[in-house]
């Protein structure tokens, strides 16, 4: 079986700690780089954030290039509220002994797209500005992409607002760019991602069991109990890894094609990925977006790859 190349787009954040943890013990995709992207924390913090959670399992030869501080069109707006202040608040992370790579995020991307022996998949799980940007310099190379599995949106509610998920809030115009580029674009929205908890339970599961799961199991400590005290949650919705977890897994997510429309007014819609549902507007579907996950399962797999990891 041959592995899937895979870039993840990433603002860590604990869930995309989790994502980026997932993918470098899964045989099934070959992670070849990390870019990363302000949304969660600033961009400073988020590669720092992404530097350690490699180092931590060893895998400092994977290359990290530096994105998008800002939107394309809008202030940034970032989730210390979730992720604390530097966006991975929980367990001691050392500062990363490595370096950004030299070339920036979309640099980094056009050269890995254009030197690769074969189509690449890209996992944004941030704000899309980086793919944005990529595809809007770059129209040559949208043909090197095989398919962009993206965290982000929802059918049905928001979580940053009533109507928007917090990745497409941050920058809805870079959104809109990908949705309408062509390619072929699998949104694990909030739909799925609520449903892929991870819970106290599992943390203790995960503590004893080396250090990326005592690291894990940090993560969580700290992640369970924001959800539980801003949402009311059991668990905490581990929304990155999912979107990781459905390339491994395909049958773990259902998905079904639907026309997806990006808002990008400044009204209280802001950010809201409009998925037409039932077909109404007639228009093509342009993804294929998650409307139910095998949560049980997801939860064990997650578990088994991150103990596999030391
Ligand atoms: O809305 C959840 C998404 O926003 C996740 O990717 C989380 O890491 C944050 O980036
Ligand atoms: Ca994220």
């Amino acid at each position: 079986m041959s592995r899937i190349p895979i870039v993840i787009d990433c603002d860590p954040g604990h869930d995309d700690a989790i994502a980026l943890m997932l993918a470098a013990a899964s045989p099934e995709v070959e992670l070849v780089g990390v870019t990363t992207v302000a949304g969660n924390a600033t961009v400073d913090k988020t590669t720092r954030n992404a530097l350690a959670v490699l180092e931590l399992i060893g895998r400092t030869d994977l290359p990290v290039a530096t994105g998008s501080d800002v939107p394309l069109e809008r202030d940034l707006v970032t989730a210390e509220y979730v992720h604390g202040a530097t966006g991975l608040d929980g367990p001691e992370v050392s500062e990363p002994t490595t370096r950004p790579h030299e070339l920036g995020a979309v640099a980094f991307l056009a050269q890995i797209l254009a030197t690769s022996d074969q189509p690449m998949t890209l996992i944004p799980v941030g704000p899309l500005t980086n793919i944005a940007k990529l595809v809007a310099a770059h129209p040559e190379l949208v043909k090197r992409i095989e398919r962009i599995v993206l965290m982000g949106g929802s059918i049905g509610l928001g979580n940053i607002t009533p109507a928007a998920e917090f990745n497409i809030y941050v920058d809805p115009e870079a959104a809109d760019l990908v949705f309408r580029s062509g390619i072929d674009i699998t949104m694990i929205g909030l739909d799925v991602t609520h449903r892929a908890r991870l819970t106290s339970d599992h943390a203790e599961q995960l503590r004893p069991t080396g250090r990326a799961g005592a690291f894990v199991a940090g993560l969580l400590d700290f992640f369970v109990a924001n959800y539980q005290r801003r949402m009311g949650f059991d668990g905490a919705p581990i929304h990155d890894a999912l979107a990781v977890a459905s390339l491994i897994w395909p049958d773990l997510v259902k998905t079904e094609p639907f026309a997806v429309e990006i808002d990008t007014t400044d009204g209280p819609s802001a950010g809201r990925t409009l998925v037409d549902r039932y077909h109404v507007t007639g228009r093509e579907p342009n993804a294929r977006v998650g409307t139910s996950v095998d949560s049980e399962r997801f939860a064990g797999l997650l578990l088994e790859r991150i103990a596999s990891l030391d």
